[in-house]
């Protein structure tokens, strides 16, 4: 397959890989130059245009920050593509997953919905979940390619356009809020005088054990500069999950308060694990 791969990003870099090292002919791009140097290595060819890297593609994935990002590319995808399959593994939610869509429909070419589970370790050891979301026979072309990042046991066909992104953002939803409780939990341990390594100890064989599992390290520290996935992606996907529900999301609302404070104070490109400290220090004296 003739594969361009647009969005060099965290996870873009490793999923990418997992085509090249499959033997697909692979074109690569990114916004800013000087991210594509493993995938050359591995055989890739560097784009420096959107439209060069998609002519001739059989397939092209975008894996992006989210729906603006996606917006800023499509139309010369749609314009350099006639035929192929748009996979999109952004995050991106179901109305732009049908925006896009109906772009692509439009210009003669097909469009799934491919949002992955997972961070980059998972990305780069092949084994992410993989939720598609498009017509049969375009998901099972898809299929094909993100098996080579997604477990196959975990690559879902979730149904038509949209339900993928749907299915994702309900993933989202509980990580955010996830992040936020913790905090919240520690807050309210710090106002009734406990001991913090104490009440972060048993947090951890609590339901948020699989929560601190992975984040403890950065709780306890302060530093959440070891980013696999950034608050500023945690803050779209839970204002992607309010905008997206028909009924008011009060819980998921107020932990997207927190993290908009949280990007405030200065945490964006940092851990969304940030949301969790930001929520635990708020109101402390001394705090920002
Ligand atoms: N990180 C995770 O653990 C994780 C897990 C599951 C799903 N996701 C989702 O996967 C997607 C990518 O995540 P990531 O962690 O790889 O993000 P990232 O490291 O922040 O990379 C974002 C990518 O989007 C590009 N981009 C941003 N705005 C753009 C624009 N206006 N036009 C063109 N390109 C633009 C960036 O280009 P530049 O390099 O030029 O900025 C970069 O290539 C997101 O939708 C995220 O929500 C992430």
């Amino acid at each position: 397959m003739r594969v361009a791969f647009l969005g060099l990003g965290r996870m873009g870099v490793p999923m990418a890989a997992h085509v090249a090292r499959a033997g697909h002919d692979l074109t690569v791009w990114n916004r800013s130059p000087g991210k594509a140097g493993p995938l050359v290595e591995l055989g890739a060819t560097e784009a420096r245009s959107v439209a060069s890297a998609v002519a001739g593609a059989d397939v092209v994935v975008l894996m992006l920050f989210g729906p603006d990002a996606v917006r800023a590319v499509l139309p010369d995808v749609v314009a350099g593509a006639p035929g192929a399959l748009v996979l999109d593994a952004s995050t991106i939610g179901p109305d732009a997953a049908h925006e896009f869509a109906r772009a692509c429909h439009a210009g003669g070419l097909r469009y799934v919905d491919a949002p992955v589970a997972g961070t980059v370790a998972p990305a780069t050891a092949g084994t992410l979940g993989v939720f598609l979301g498009g017509a049969p026979a375009d998901v099972e072309q898809a299929r094909a390619l993100a098996v080579l990042w997604g477990d196959p046991d975990r690559v879902v066909h979730v149904g038509g356009v949209g339900s993928a992104s749907a299915l994702k953002l309900c993933v989202n939803q509980g990580l955010g809020v996830l992040a936020a409780g913790v905090g919240e939990s520690l807050r309210l341990g710090r106002d009734l005088g406990l001991d913090r390594d104490l009440v972060l100890q048993v947090l951890s064989q609590s339901a948020y054990g699989w929560f601190l599992t992975q984040k403890r390290p950065m709780v306890e520290s302060g530093d959440y500069s070891a980013t696999t996935f950034s608050l500023d992606l945690m803050a779209k996907d839970l204002d992607l999950a309010v905008t997206s529900a028909d009924s008011d999301l009060e819980v998921t609302r107020a932990a997207l308060d927190h993290a908009k404070r949280a990007l405030a104070a200065g945490h964006s490109g940092e851990d969304y694990a940030a949301l969790t400290g930001h929520v635990a220090d708020e109101g402390e004296a001394g705090s920002c």
